[in-house]
């Protein structure tokens, strides 16, 4: 696919670190640091060894999960999954519903066991929730009710034992970052599904993880809300630099904010294909009403359908399995 990209993965290395430093100072600027530098990313960043001079962040090596159920059966629900995410890397995950995408992705966090392989964080293995490395941000809405958007940002840097006035300078600095500053004394039944979610992105990045693990963050929201977030999300990753695995079941969220799309197979969920986003940063919405949005988008599609049918055919079979009893 030609599209004129030129390949100067070093200059955006460089502009990331400069923003995390930023940001971890508190030198952010309401107005977004970079606003328009042309990020250019490699067109192609395959799975190792493709010239991309950015570290290897997380990797997995033929990770595999399986579940005891109730009644004693066993659920293979990932398996053999080994793959590289690069430093300031936007991956996502999208595959048939219970294909293991979100059981792929605690295992990254650490939130779950793996029954075979191994993941790795910056070279050292994760065998548990880390925290002050990893960040999450779930579908259901995770603030705590009886607590301020304030007093819910600072969370993570209070378990960390940051003292107060630092504590809350910081989360005003990310809840900034995502637009929110204004309401930092309301309490979250005041705010919309979409206000909740960015503060739980704020709240996240609040301690600097080296990767958020975002699992169907915008599930629960409205079509047009996902679609305004979804360029939000956009514009604190360019910021921040953060590195992101996002699982999601829209087409259009991967595309528009992906490098990479991990297509997983059916149960037992591994990686089917990777499908490459080599469009521009930042992206605007005209890319997302451009034929290589399209082209993209479309096989995605056709990867997935496919395994959307052998999911539901296998499902159909273990509730007739289930039902002879
Ligand atoms: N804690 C658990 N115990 C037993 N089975 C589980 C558990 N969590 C998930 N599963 C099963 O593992 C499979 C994958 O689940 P999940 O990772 O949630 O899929 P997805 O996120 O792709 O919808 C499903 O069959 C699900 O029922
Ligand atoms: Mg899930």
């Amino acid at each position: 696919m030609a599209l004129g990209l030129r390949h100067h993965p070093g200059r955006h290395l460089a502009t990331s670190r400069r923003l995390r430093r930023s940001l971890a100072h508190g030198r952010t600027r309401s107005k977004p640091v970079i606003q328009s530098t042309n990020i250019e990313r490699s067109d192609v960043p395959t799975q190792t060894g493709d010239g991309d001079p950015r570290p290897v962040i997380l990797r997995a090596e033929n990770v595999s999960v399986s579940y005891q159920s109730a009644s004693g059966s066993r659920v293979d629900a990932v398996r053999e999954v080994s793959l590289d995410i690069r430093e300031g890397e936007f991956v996502s995950i999208i595959g048939p519903s219970g294909c293991g995408k979100s059981t792929l992705l605690r295992a990254f966090g650490g939130l779950t066991r793996t029954s075979g392989g191994s993941v790795l964080l910056q070279g050292d293995p994760v065998t548990r929730p880390k925290p002050d490395k990893i960040g999450f941000v779930f579908q259901d809405y995770t603030l705590f009710p009886w607590r301020s958007v304030l007093a819910n940002t600072v969370m993570g840097l209070q378990f960390r034992g940051v003292d107060r006035r630092e504590r809350e300078a910081t989360a005003r600095r990310y809840l900034e970052l995502v637009g929110l500053d204004w309401c930092a004394d309301s309490f979250p039944a005041e705010l919309s599904g979409g206000m909740q979610q960015r503060v739980a992105i704020a709240r996240a990045l609040t301690t600097d993880p080296a990767v958020l693990l975002m699992d169907e963050p915008f599930g629960a929201l409205d079509e047009q809300t996902r679609t305004l977030l979804g360029g939000e999300l956009a514009g604190i990753v360019e910021k921040t630099g953060k590195t992101v695995l996002l699982v999601t079941h829209s087409l259009a969220e991967a595309v528009f904010l992906s490098d990479r799309i991990l297509v997983m197979s059916a149960r037992p969920g591994c990686i089917k294909e990777i499908v490459q986003v080599p469009a521009e940063r930042p992206r605007t919405e005209e890319f997302l009403t451009s034929a290589l949005f399209d082209e993209i988008r479309a096989k995605v599609f056709a990867s997935l359908i496919e395994e959307v049918h052998r999911q539901a055919q296998a499902n159909e079979e273990s509730r007739r399995a289930a039902q002879r009893g």
